[in-house]
């Protein structure tokens, strides 16, 4: 594996949550494989006063609590904290920046860096326009000497008209191959690991199309709430927190044609074209192709489960969505006709993100199977949690006739040995450093997801009347979520039952 150049990384935001509990304990990491280019340091700037000396005593105890790392040996870290400095200034004063550039100039010739920089954005999204016009006024964008990129965190904008303005804004202080925008799932292994199975088999590909697949099903469910972010989810909820990066993400992964090369234009160029054939829904017909849904107050396993309109930060008459499942078709060679069904939400019975291929029946039923099993096969893509690949068919249950019963082909990566799966954050920051934008949203990316949004967003915002459906927390969702899934007998897949009347179970 390649190493970057010698390089800085500045934090802003560095006294935040994604600081302490991804950021450095990621870059640890990075550090404990060897993957650190030779010569580098890291600056925390916040606003908050603090030492050089307090920061590296707090981010040491941020990788022992947060670190994916087993081995996280106090000599381990005391040599990894050395390389830590902290700043303090206020982010959004031009003043600052200068004194900044002093710090970081000093700090590149006592390591012999070369000018190389990566501002790292850890800070509200209202934060991104002030320290890109600092930045710039500074000369600290420029590259005439060393290369300096910036990566920033979604949300990019709130709907299509803010995300092109942020676009542009930004593009008139950095060119658009300096920024990194950060989509986390794009840094998962098995969503990487998409482009491997279509695109390294030659079984899959084949049948990857309109001709043999009936539908494809994404889910990414969550079993907590909104936890401590109920002010910024209120004013987001589940359309812009998940489906309009994440899920969108994953949907331009599974139906994209194969790219030309590996190259990061080469794939988003195709994950673009994906975004620019999904067929627009009408305002009109949200109602039918959009269900959206917020939790309500429940037990699970006997514990009071508080309601989202109860959650901190959360308005008492919320309409905020913490649930959406959406039906959509892309209209292109591949695709036509087959139906696309997404959906997420919190507090749902479990934590499970996956990737369901459902194939078509076949023509004719020879062989008798239970009453009202539907034939069919499956590929399912597991990406979280226990990683892996299954595939369901049918087989002769052994004895007399020929009685159908569905198995499981299972592959979990747990079970290669010796291998460990990065965290997302391991493996985008490496990237940012080696200058490979590939798991990376680009700007027409972002705008074109909005794009397809935006229809849904006008209607939930101009039509009070259709409906947000509560579900008792720990259930998968409002039921109408099925009314979305056309074809008698098919069904959303269920990983696992509902948690509000069961334990959990997990069927995998
Ligand atoms: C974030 C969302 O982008 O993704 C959160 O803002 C969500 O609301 C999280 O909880 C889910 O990420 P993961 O990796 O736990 O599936």
């Amino acid at each position: 594996m390649e190493n970057p150049k010698n390089l800085i990384i500045v934090i802003f935001g560095a006294s935040g949550d994604l600081a302490s509990r991804k950021l450095i304990p990621a870059i640890f990491s990075l550090k404990s494989q060897k993957l650190m280019p030779e010569k580098y340091a890291i600056i925390g700037v916040g606003r908050t006063k603090i030492s050089t000396s307090d920061f590296r005593t707090k981010m040491s105890e941020s990788i022992v609590a947060f670190s994916e790392e087993k081995e996280t040996d106090k000599t381990l870290i005391t040599s990894f904290s050395e390389d830590l400095y902290y700043h303090s200034m206020d982010n959004s004063a031009a003043g600052g920046y200068d004194e900044l550039k002093t710090f970081l100039h000093e700090t590149d010739d006592k390591y012999g860096i070369g000018g190389n920089y990566i501002f790292y954005l850890a800070t509200p999204p209202s934060m991104y326009e002030v320290i890109s016009v600092n930045l710039a006024a500074a000369g600290l964008s420029d590259q005439q000497k060393g290369f300096r990129r910036v990566i920033i965190e979604k949300p990019f904008g709130y709907d299509l008209e803010s995300g092109r303005k942020l676009n542009a804004r930004l593009h008139e202080l950095i060119s658009e191959d300096q920024i990194y925008r950060i989509d986390h799932y794009l840094g998962k292994e098995t969503v990487q690991n998409l482009l491997v199975t279509r695109f390294s088999n030659g079984i899959f590909e084949p049948l990857w199309n309109r001709n043999y697949i009936h539908r494809v099903e994404i889910t990414s469910a969550e079993s907590i709430g909104v936890e401590e972010r109920g002010g910024y989810y209120d004013s987001s909820g589940a359309l812009r927190d998940m489906v309009q990066n994440h899920l969108l993400q994953m949907v331009g992964l599974t139906a994209m044609e194969p790219p030309s090369s590996l190259d990061a234009d080469a794939i988003r160029n195709e994950v673009l074209k994906v975004f620019q054939s999904l067929q627009p829904i009408k305002e009109e017909d949200v109602a039918k192709q959009v269900i959206r849904g917020q939790y309500t107050g429940s037990l699970i396993r006997g514990e009071c489960v508080t309601g989202y309109r109860n959650e901190k930060g959360v308005a008492v008459d919320s309409r905020t969505e913490t649930y959406v499942a959406v039906k959509f078709f892309i209209n292109n060679w591949r695709w036509g006709g087959v139906p696309f069904y997404i959906r997420t939400g919190k507090r749902l019975p479990t934590r499970v993100t996956e990737i369901v291929i459902h194939f078509k029946p076949t023509p004719h039923h020879l062989f008798q199977r239970e009453a009202g099993k539907m034939p069919a096969n499956q590929l399912i893509i597991r990406i979280q949690p226990d990683e892996g690949i299954l595939v369901k068919f049918d087989m002769k249950e052994p004895g007399a006739g020929f009685n159908v019963k569905n198995v499981n082909m299972d592959f979990h990566y747990k079970d290669l040995a010796n291998i460990r799966v990065p965290s997302a954050y391991e493996r985008l920051l490496h990237d940012v450093m080696l200058g490979d934008s590939t798991l990376f949203s680009r700007d027409d990316e972002v705008e074109t997801a909005w794009k397809f949004l935006e229809p849904i967003q006008k209607a939930w915002a101009n039509n009070p009347e259709i409906k947000i459906f509560g579900y008792p927390a720990g259930t998968w969702g409002p039921e109408h979520a099925n009314d979305l899934i056309e074809g008698e007998g098919y069904t959303w897949r269920y990983p696992c039952k509902n948690l509000a009347d069961d334990e959990l179970y997990c069927e995998l």
